[in-house]
């Protein structure tokens, strides 16, 4: 068929490789209204950060660029970053690197322009030290100890045009290695400026584990960055991504599509876009309407192919034991399985599962629902490692 300008199907609206744009965004009303909240308090003086956890593909990228504008709209100074494959993060490289990133955002936003050549200037001198967190704004007079007082003079440089500076750090999981050593160093710096009421936010984002429920040990951690857990999409959120995709493309969703789609997808954002992306591909160049058939025709492959990428992580990248385990949960019911049925299965002991189903946990390749009790994190990832082991 010849290829017009005006004929044949509009590009696919999914992609499910890169976050959403945050005016496609839907979803998460509660966690956007706890945020805003936390940044109106932060604006008026009282500090109040949080923090994002979710697993894999779940939303957390696309979550903190929404923050994003909602940081703008509030007048303050949004500056997001990922700390993604940096393993040697100390808090003289923390330091640095949170400086820096206000530097390069002050030049960027036009509204600072005015004032960005002094801003500029005054944070081109911070130098910090392997010694030790020395932090120079200024001129020698003028240096600053550490990291809290150099974001105090970014502060005062800005204040007039911003309400707050608020990061958001992406891929932030690291921030808790080693006892959470750097997000307790990160609430020592929040609490010294809460002293000044100079409203900074810092809002990481991740696969976080141990900063998790209260009683965990980390409670003054959960009390600076309160975890906000992403979780699925509700069936009402995924019908909104459905519809909101769809009607850019001017296709039109046949009854069952989205029930079908949000059941297969349990709702997850990645394997939801993944599937609909998939679908997208099955229609034809004059088809106006996404069906069941679409979505029928993507189920063949979709598991054991297209999420093989998605899915290889869980699987591929673990060791026999832990494959072992995964295979059985995969073969039963629900993709389910408990500490015993393991040790018998296996014939290994109690303790010498126990790691393994702690690692596949914090992975996020299963989930504990009970006690000694286990489930897939995702039913497609059983169809995967059942077609793994054919
Ligand atoms: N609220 C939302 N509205 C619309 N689409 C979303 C939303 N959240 C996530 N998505 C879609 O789901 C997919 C995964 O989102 P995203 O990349 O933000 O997840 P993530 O948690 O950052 O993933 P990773 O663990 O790989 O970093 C993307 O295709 C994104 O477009
Ligand atoms: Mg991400």
């Amino acid at each position: 068929m010849e290829n017009v300008v005006g004929a044949g199907k509009h590009p696919n609206p999914f992609n499910p490789g890169s976050p959403v744009d945050p005016s496609d965004f839907v979803g998460r009303m509660q966690e956007l209204e706890n945020f805003r909240q936390r940044l109106r308090q932060t604006v008026t003086g009282s500090l109040a950060s949080m923090a994002i956890a979710g697993g894999y593909g779940v939303g957390k990228t696309s979550f903190l660029h929404k923050c994003t504008t909602i940081v703008e709209d509030l007048d303050a100074l949004p500056i997001y970053f990922s700390l993604n494959e940096i393993d040697h993060l100390t808090r003289e490289t923390l330091a640095r690197m949170l400086m820096q990133r206000v530097k390069e955002k002050v030049q960027e936003e036009a509204i600072l322009q005015r004032i960005s050549g002094e801003v500029a200037r005054a944070l081109a001198r911070i130098r910090i030290t392997t010694g030790g967190i020395e932090v120079r704004l200024g001129e020698a007079e003028e240096e600053f100890p550490n990291l809290q007082s150099a974001l105090r003079g970014a502060w005062n440089a800005i204040k007039k045009s911003k309400s707050a500076i608020v990061f958001l750090i992406d891929e932030a999981h690291v921030l808790e290695r080693n006892r959470a050593e750097l997000l307790l160093f990160l609430r020592a710096v929040l609490e010294q400026l809460q002293l000044e009421r100079i409203p900074i936010m810092i809002i990481p984002a991740g696969k976080f584990t141990v900063s998790g429920p209260s009683g965990t040990g980390f409670s003054p951690l959960v009390r600076t960055f309160p975890q906000v857990t992403l979780e699925n999409f509700t069936k009402e959120e995924s019908m909104a991504f459905i519809i909101k995709k769809l009607q850019q493309a001017g296709v039109a969703i046949s009854e069952g599509v989205v029930d079908k789609a949000h059941a297969t997808s349990e709702g997850h954002p990645y394997v939801l876009t993944a599937y609909l992306w998939s679908a997208y591909t099955k229609m034809k160049d004059d088809e106006k309407e996404i069906t069941l058939q679409h979505l029928s025709a993507t189920d063949i492959e979709f598991a054991t192919s297209i999420l093989a990428r998605f899915f290889s992580r869980f699987y591929d990248q673990v060791g026999r034991q832990s494959k072992a385990i995964l295979t059985i949960m995969a073969k039963n019911a629900g993709g389910e399985s408990s500490l015993s049925e393991l040790v018998e299965i296996l014939k290994k002991p109690n303790n010498e599962l126990s790691p393994h189903l702690a690692k596949l946990v914090q992975d996020g390749a299963i989930a504990r629902i009970d006690r000694g009790r286990y489930k897939l994190f995702h039913h497609l990832l059983g169809e995967y490692v059942k077609e793994k082991n054919k």
